[in-house]
């Protein structure tokens, strides 16, 4: 059988557990032929019959030949199973996508539940579960959030009145467990994440997303913030800049954020609570990071987030990073094209940077932005201003960013000083710095 990773025993971040420690493995293969519901049968009952033995709680998913699980249990337990599956003749190409330790489990009471459409409830009884349509869609296009796409398969625990986040996440008593999670989270995937992965390139799609973003996300909607900052700051270290935790972990948080209020699990003022908790993080992850020499040439920046738009956290994320680049945008939030148009009249800007949510897809706002950008470029004193687009809109549908008149889309705020550079040569002649600022930035 071809292997299309490494072992799990060679992953780079593989971490070493503790006694009292949830193993989870997460990966992804193809059935070498399509199974039958018999075929599933007999496979699920191996299969649960020895993870009762071994521990082991999780979910397997069957689409179209192509298969994704879930599989959590005690260390030993879990390398085990992974084995035998390894070593298993009815799938190939098997893909580890993500490997940890954490204190708890996420799965509790499955001894393994297939997933799988169509699949005839009458055979199965409670050991098959439908899963929701978005969720194929989701996996199919973007097989590597496997992770936090199953991990949304098990519902929230919910109590009468109150919302499941509300209830399962809020107060006192879960503080620590809060805490413990998120000091996890950060110690054990994130940070040995960021040594191994430094990213280069300003695209989301090249940045290793933390596969727990998803529960970062659940923590932040009612979590203590105090602490969860104090954690932060301290598990980063010496070594990592704060900066560096935008693209693999703050980014996808927030897109998760607006996952979960898609599934009802939380409200969309939570969703805005929660984003404004990432951006507390943000600026006082900035207050200790050291700043680039400031360039005497660099380009005008604007930094607004649309008309409209409440969200925030995309200009405050490019607004970080350009900071620690030694550039100096202005950050405004004006809340007409109105007062957008005033502020291009006003002086020479170079580059305008405009954002809608980090959180929601927002295809409503997608005509009103049309006219912002047509409005600003008749406004603005500079004839070749170049419109750079960001927000979850356009790191996720094709095509959005052309279609609303910008010249450039950041998926991630990750170098995105290199995207505007860069923008600004091909944008046109007429610009009165460029090539001084591609040397100022290398
Ligand atoms: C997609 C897939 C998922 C599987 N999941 C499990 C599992 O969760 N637990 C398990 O014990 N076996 C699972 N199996 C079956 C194992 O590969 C193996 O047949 C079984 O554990 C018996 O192992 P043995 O032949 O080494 O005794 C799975 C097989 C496939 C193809």
């Amino acid at each position: 059988m071809a292997f299309a990773s490494s072992s799990v025993a060679e992953r780079p971040f593989a971490p070493a557990t503790t006694a009292g420690d949830v193993s989870t493995i997460v990966y992804r293969s193809r059935a070498v032929a399509p199974l039958s519901d018999q075929d599933l049968q007999r496979l699920m009952r191996t299969a649960q019959a020895r993870n009762g033995r071994e521990g082991i709680t999780g979910v397997v998913l069957y689409d179209e030949r192509q298969f994704f699980q879930w599989l959590e249990g005690p260390e030993e337990g879990v390398k085990r199973v992974m084995g035998s599956i390894q070593n298993d003749r009815r799938h190939t190409d098997l893909e580890v996508l993500t490997h940890y330790a954490s204190p708890t489990r996420r799965f509790s009471g499955w001894d393994m539940k297939l997933a799988a459409r169509g699949a005839n409830p009458a055979l199965w009884q409670s050991d098959v579960l439908e899963p929701p349509r978005a969720i194929i869609d989701d996996l199919r296009r973007r097989p590597a959030s496997a992770p936090s796409l199953l991990a949304k398969l098990m519902p929230l625990p919910v109590a009468a009145g109150d919302s499941p986040l509300a209830t399962s996440l809020a107060g006192k008593p879960l503080g620590n467990t809060t805490v413990s999670i998120l000091k996890d989270v950060l110690l054990k995937t994130v940070i040995p994440l960021l040594h191994h992965h430094e990213p280069a390139a300003a695209d989301a799609e090249d940045v290793p997303v933390n596969p727990r973003a998803a529960e970062l996300a659940e923590l932040l909607v009612a979590s203590d913030q105090a602490a969860s900052l104090s954690l932060i700051r301290e598990l980063r270290g010496k070594d990592v800049e704060g900066r560096h935790l935008f693209a693999p972990l703050f980014e996808p948080a927030a897109r998760a954020l607006g996952d979960l209020w898609g599934d009802d699990f939380c409200s969309e003022v939570e969703v805005t609570l929660g984003l404004c908790r990432i951006q507390t993080a943000v600026r006082l992850l900035g207050a200790d990071t050291r700043r680039s020499v400031v360039s005497s040439v660099q380009p005008k920046v604007l930094i607004v987030p649309a008309p409209g738009e409440l969200h925030q956290l995309v200009a405050v994320l490019d607004s970080e990073w350009l900071w620690s680049e030694g550039w100096s945008p202005q950050s405004e939030f004006p809340a007409t094209d109105r007062a957008l148009g005033d502020l291009l009249s006003a002086s020479w800007i170079d580059v305008l940077d405009l954002s809608l949510s980090a959180a929601f897809r927002r295809k409503d706002s997608l005509v009103r932005l049309t006219e912002t950008i047509k409005q600003a470029r008749r406004a603005s004193l500079n004839p070749a201003l170049l419109v750079l687009v960001g927000g979850r809109t356009f790191v996720e549908v094709e095509g959005v960013g052309t279609a609303v008149g910008a010249d450039i889309v950041s998926r991630t705020s990750l170098n995105v000083d290199r995207y505007m550079v860069q923008g600004m040569k091909t944008v046109g002649e007429g610009l009165h710095c460029t090539e001084q600022c591609e040397d100022a930035v290398g």
